[in-house]
């Protein structure tokens, strides 16, 4: 069983604590503006096996290593190129995590094999405090047991893995709600592997070309993300993701789940203000208004998790533009249902 800790300043003597388990190759999870992370010694690959072990995940399915500064950057990839720098300077402490080609001290327990290590600098104070202390780079997979949700709270990573680890600190809800961008530097043009708060559009101000991995947009084609294979992010039922036309979303889910109810099944709908409004469902999670994409990313997971202790035998969600955090929210909820969707039009 471990510990909760609430942190109200960066100063609290927990966090000293829990850098010490950090220094002595145990498990801390705490909080990133985007996910709770579960970190470890980057540098130690006992740590980031037991990492492996407490998520339950596939060890070819590389780690984030958190870093604090520039020094950390350096220790741990070989050549910060001018891709690099130009992101970094734009949107970094931030929501967005880099791949570049690893140097010599990061085991390749980390990186699953890889010459290339994932670097962030996640903009979140306790986190950093966290990564300061600890003297070394955090690595961090989100917090959840492998093929979960990823956490959004403190008490959602208590759930998962209360008796696998050393430490929880709880830094409140986290900001924005799903796992940060990634984008591959090591080729001529930066590719984004997985969607996130820091979308194409803004990186298209700074290129003149970004692409995307042919995977996120649901080719069936090997991610070059490891992880982004794996069905993921998913509630303990079933889930169909309804997709297209908002004019006749509510309709459509209304029909299902007709459907469903004739045959003695239990419907749950993860919908948006207005489809719930309309839909006037007793089994409803709401992400929030269709046009506040922000706070449907922030509300996403908790809505996929709001299931878990009841009994339904099917989840009905529907879906979003994939313009900006869109693309994200979309990526997620594809990845939930198992690419399992109804497209309306
Ligand atoms: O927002 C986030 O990034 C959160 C918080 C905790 O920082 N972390 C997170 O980690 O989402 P995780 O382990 O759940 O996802 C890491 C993703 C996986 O899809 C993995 O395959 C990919 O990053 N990845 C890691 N190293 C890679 C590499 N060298 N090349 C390509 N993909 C890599
Ligand atoms: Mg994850």
């Amino acid at each position: 069983e471990c510990e909760l800790v609430k942190i109200n300043s960066i100063k609290d003597e927990a966090l000293t604590k829990a850098a010490e388990f950090i220094k002595n190759g145990g498990l801390v999870a705490f909080p990133t503006e985007t996910v709770y992370g579960l970190g470890g010694d980057g540098l130690n690959s006992e740590a980031a096996s037991k990492i492996y072990k407490a998520k339950g995940r596939p060890s070819d399915n590389p780690l984030i290593l958190h870093i604090n500064d520039q020094k950390m950057l350096h220790k741990i990839v070989n050549d910060v190129n001018s891709m690099a720098k130009k992101i970094m300077t734009a949107f970094c402490p931030g929501p967005i995590t880099l791949i570049l080609p690893k140097s010599d001290i990061v085991p390749s327990s980390v990186t699953g094999g890889l010459n290339t290590v994932a670097v962030r600098m996640p903009d979140n104070d306790i986190a950093r405090e966290l990564i300061r202390l600890s003297n070394t780079p955090i690595a961090a997979p989100s917090a959840n047991i492998s093929g979960r949700p990823s956490p959004t709270t403190a008490q959602a990573v208590y759930n998962d893995l209360h008796d696998r680890i050393d430490m929880i600190l709880d830094g409140g809800a986290c900001h924005f709600g799903v796992e940060s961008t990634i984008v591959d530097c090591t080729e001529d043009v930066p590719i984004i592997l997985r969607p996130g708060a820091i979308t194409k559009e803004m990186l298209e101000e700074l290129f003149p070309v970004v692409k995307i991995d042919r995977a996120i947009v649901g080719e069936n084609v090997v991610p070059k993300a490891p992880g982004m294979k794996y069905k993921h992010y998913a509630p303990k039922a079933n889930m169909i993701l309804f997709e297209g036309s908002s004019a006749k979303m509510a309709d459509a889910i209304a029909n299902k789940i007709a459907d469903y109810e004739r045959e003695g099944k239990k419907v749950g709908l993860v919908v948006s203000s207005e489809v719930a409004e309309k839909l006037q469902h007793e089994n409803t999670a709401i992400y929030g208004n269709q046009e506040d994409l922000l706070t449907i990313a922030s509300e996403i997971y908790e809505c996929l998790r709001f299931f878990d202790d009841k009994d339904v035998d099917i989840i009905l969600a529907e879906g979003t533009t994939d313009k900006g955090i869109g693309l994200a929210i979309m990526n997620r909820l594809h990845k939930a249902s198992g690419f399992n969707s109804i497209f309306i039009d």
